[in-house]
């Protein structure tokens, strides 16, 4: 208890009074946390910067596991792709995807730690996902396209949060080479959204004209 500081937040209710509850304590440290208007200003602790790199490395094996898994599934959805522009998005995203976890090595390294995969539930369910759409579509019809895009982007969206993530922990973990490497790989992943997006719009801008 003499190091004991006891952490408030202040949370504006629905009324827009203001009050204060108690969150959690931080044992053994100087740091003070402030906090104006629901919006906490923090200084790290070394105990905190301690449990932050766990965790950041943690999120590292996660996202390592899925890049491992992701590039074989996406050649698996270039092939079943119907539109050559769909299938060319898939290869492209597939070397993008091995270099991704290339790019994680090296993270691995910069921050000290052994490359090592954990397996991502997540991913593996959304993998397991496109593999469905595949089974459940017709091949060469534009409505397999259409659910490669969705499993696709649903893929992309999961990267797209880990790596956003992981990269604002670098930053404040004090990685910043590492942070700039996870920012290449977040714009990879951001482009390949967008092209997906561009793509499923096309398809419903066809299908309105034959209409
Ligand atoms: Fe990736
Ligand atoms: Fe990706």
């Amino acid at each position: 208890m003499a190091f004991g500081i006891l952490v408030w937040i202040f949370k504006e209710t629905p009324r827009n009074r203001i009050t204060t509850y108690p969150v959690y304590q931080i044992q053994q440290t100087t740091t003070v946390m402030k906090a104006t208007k629901g919006k906490l200003v923090n200084q790290i602790t070394e105990t905190d910067s301690e449990k932050l790199k766990e965790l950041f490395v943690d999120g590292l094996k996660d996202i390592y596991w899925a890049e491992k898994h992701l590039a074989k599934a996406l050649t698996k959805m270039s092939k079943s792709a119907t539109s050559e522009e769909l299938k060319a998005a898939f290869e492209k995203h597939t070397t993008e995807t091995e270099e991704h976890a290339a790019r994680l090595e090296e993270v691995f390294g910069l921050v000290g730690e052994k490359a090592q995969a954990k397996k991502c539930a997540a991913m593996e369910g959304l993998i397991e996902e496109g593999e469905e759409i595949i089974s459940s579509t017709d091949k060469g019809t534009m409505v397999r396209d259409c659910g490669l895009i969705m499993a696709a982007q649903k893929v992309e969206h999961y990267e797209i949060a880990s790596y956003g993530t992981l990269r604002n922990i670098a930053r404040t973990l004090g990685y910043s080479e590492v942070a700039d490497m996870l920012q290449i790989t977040l714009d990879q992943e951001g482009e390949t959204d967008h092209k997906l997006t561009e793509l499923a719009e096309t398809y419903v801008n066809e299908e309105a004209s034959a209409e």
